[in-house]
């Protein structure tokens, strides 16, 4: 497939729609036939997982691996908590993204995207007359490796915005170190399995999403029902608006905020090296008419010609391979997601 060709940047980001008229939303953004958004939904119970356990190569941490396995097969997500990172370092993190996000437009433009890349602030790619739009400005930023970043969209209002970003990208490098780690011990795997594949050239890719107040949450989304295409995703939630759903059994469930846990999910290429065993929760963001709302989400992305398929031991006769070998999936990714296709579907057998 081509790459996507992208047909018109958005002129004004959502952020300004929603200044200019508070009352009303565009048709681009209206979706229908999907049911009242702003309905009560369900609580997902996330399971907590504690990550020092995890980490600790006692026997203590059995019974941990198991609920891991188990989270990350039915859920697809866990709360990670006692991941190492302070909650007063989380709160500076929200904090230097609420700063930037609370910038003046012409402020925030000059680190705008440039048309068909992803990197900078402003909307989300549109590929077609008829997608219709989601309720979000976001800033999105490659962190690692460093000669990857591109300092032109990195924020330097607040002035400790590039500091707190690098430090938080380090510190989650060894949160993701673990986890890989005790993924693949809790399919009685060797340890390195999944990190070998992850490879040491992978990419850490930050999203910052502003959801301004929307005045229609009953008919439009902050984000579109996707699944991620990374290895796993660490998201830092607003600290007290709710707004992301997973889809669980066919039903929406609202994912409840725990302010000091990251909320990590099994990304597709995780679902593809487990052999399907891991899955890659379908989720989505709604709005809200009151509050604003702010996130971080982190995607780990192995590097584009990094060759990533399920792990040799977890095929067998009862357990047939399930996905082809794929490299540089996130560019097959975003030719999917923007039609609101399932991208794994490329990867099936
Ligand atoms: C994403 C995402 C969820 C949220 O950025 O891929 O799913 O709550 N974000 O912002
Ligand atoms: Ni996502």
């Amino acid at each position: 497939m081509a790459q996507p060709i992208e047909l018109q940047p958005q002129a004004i980001t959502v952020q300004e729609l929603a200044a200019i008229n508070s009352r009303q939303v565009p048709e681009r953004y209206i979706r229908e036939g999907v049911g009242a958004l702003d309905a009560s939904f369900p609580v997902l119970d996330v399971p907590t997982i504690d990550l020092q356990l995890l980490a600790s190569s006692s026997s203590t941490s059995g019974d941990e691996l198991d609920k891991l396995r188990s989270a990350l097969s039915s859920y697809g997500c866990i709360q990670a908590i006692n991941h190492g990172i302070t909650s007063a370092f989380l709160d500076k993190l929200r904090e230097v993204a609420r700063q930037f996000f609370a910038l003046p437009s012409e402020e925030k433009k000059k680190y705008s995207r440039e048309i068909g890349s992803i990197e900078g602030y402003g909307n989300d790619m549109i590929l077609s007359e008829d997608q219709i739009l989601d309720w979000t400005d976001r800033l999105y930023l490659i962190l690692r490796p460093e000669d990857k970043q591109t300092l032109k969209f990195w924020p330097e209002n607040p002035e400790s915005f590039r500091g707190i970003l690098n430090d938080y990208s380090t510190k989650l490098h060894v949160i993701l170190e673990v986890l890989l780690k005790a993924m693949a011990r809790s399919l009685n795997l060797e340890e390195n399995q999944f990190l070998q594949q992850y490879g040491d050239q992978a990419t850490m890719q930050a999203r910052f999403n502003f959801y301004p107040i929307c005045p229609r949450p009953d008919q439009v989304l902050g984000v579109k029902p996707h699944a991620d295409g990374s290895v796993i995703t660490m998201l830092l939630q607003d600290k007290e608006v709710e707004g992301l759903q997973v889809l669980k059994d066919d039903q929406w469930f609202n994912v409840p905020i725990i302010p000091q846990a990251l909320l990590i999910n099994v990304g597709d290429q995780a679902e593809i090296m487990s052999n399907g065993i891991f899955k890659s929760p379908v989720h989505r963001v709604v709005t809200n008419s009151e509050r604003e709302r702010i996130t971080v989400a982190v995607f780990c992305i192995p590097h584009p010609d990094q060759e990533i398929q399920p792990v040799e031991e977890l095929i067998n006769e009862t357990h047939p391979r399930l996905y082809k070998k794929v490299k540089d999936y996130v560019s097959l990714y975003f030719q999917y997601y923007q039609q609101g296709r399932r991208p794994m579907e490329a990867a099936l057998i």
